[in-house]
């Protein structure tokens, strides 16, 4: 088995590098082999929405312009993949979001070479309560292409390498590594009944829908105890779902957009005259 440690962070034996690593270690004492890259290493640019990764079901056109289809083909070598992130102003950096931008022909187009594989998600933060979009960003991520997330949590640590203090969160950071080669999940709180992620939002007053899935909930009294009904899952990154929405939300978007184009073009015509 092969596993392989991504860390979004730029310093070098910060606390997610070193988190990072010491999953790997974990993962090697369960018998793995393991690799270590850092994203920032890599030139990721930001994708220009012609979703011909969708409509032709190819790699992004622009693969021999950055580093982001080589990294998707690198992953795809391994089992499984730990990532771990710093918080930047409560979520995670911008490079992991425009690559998972440019990657949707790893989530659809070419098909899902790692779909059910397994991954560990850690989030370092340097304030507790400062970190809330971390984990459902990360998680965003990771299901989206289709791992399985054996365990995730947040580490807080605030100066670089400050994470080697705390004993108890490097070795959950080294039980994960285990549990990703032995395929067994971690008791970590999954609050979604769908995903497990744990954010929210209102649609009504008494509605809450998974920002990561979209399952809903109402609250309801049981028993004399406030608690919440999920009236609807939703399984929004299953692979079956996901070939789903590109079929039937987003490809039918082609030609009515192809029979409207020349209206729309006539129709911009003042905004390029006027600023
Ligand atoms: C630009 C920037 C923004 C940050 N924003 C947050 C934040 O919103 N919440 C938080 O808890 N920590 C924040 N931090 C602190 C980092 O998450 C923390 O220092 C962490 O240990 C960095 O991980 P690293 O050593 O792997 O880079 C921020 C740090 C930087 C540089």
């Amino acid at each position: 088995m092969k596993i392989l440690g991504i860390s979004v962070s730029d310093r070098k034996f910060g606390n997610s590098d070193l988190l990072v690593k010491e999953t790997l270690l974990g993962a090697k004492e369960a018998g793995a082999e393991v690799d270590f890259i850092r994203l920032t290493d890599y030139k990721i640019l930001p994708c220009e929405g012609c979703i011909n990764c969708v409509i032709k079901k190819t790699e992004c056109i622009f693969r021999d312009k950055d580093d982001s289809m080589k990294l998707y083909r690198k992953i795809t070598e391994y089992d499984g993949l730990v990532l771990g992130s710093p918080t930047y102003i409560l979520g995670v950096p911008g490079i992991l979001k425009m690559w998972l931008d440019r990657g949707m022909a790893y989530m659809y187009g070419i098909g899902r070479p790692n779909s059910g594989k397994p991954a560990v998600a850690i989030g370092v933060a340097g304030v507790e309560g400062w970190e809330a979009f971390t984990l459902p960003q990360m998680a965003t991520f990771l299901l989206s292409l289709g791992y399985h997330i054996v365990d995730q949590f947040i580490a807080h640590a605030q100066g670089p390498g400050e994470i080697l203090l705390n004993d108890k969160i490097l070795e959950r950071a080294h039980r994960a590594g285990k549990s990703i080669v032995e395929g067994k999940d971690m008791p970590y709180e999954k609050v979604c009944p769908s995903c497990g992620q744990n954010m929210f939002r209102f649609v009504d007053h008494n509605t809450i829908e998974c920002a990561v899935c979209g399952t809903k909930g109402r609250f309801v009294v049981k028993d004399g105890l406030p608690t919440v009904d999920w009236f609807y899952i939703e399984r929004r990154w299953g692979d079956e779902d996901i070939v789903e929405h590109f079929e039937h939300k987003i490809l039918p978007s082609v030609p009515r957009f192809l029979k409207n184009r020349h209206k729309i073009k006539e129709l911009r015509r003042k905004y390029l005259d006027t600023i």
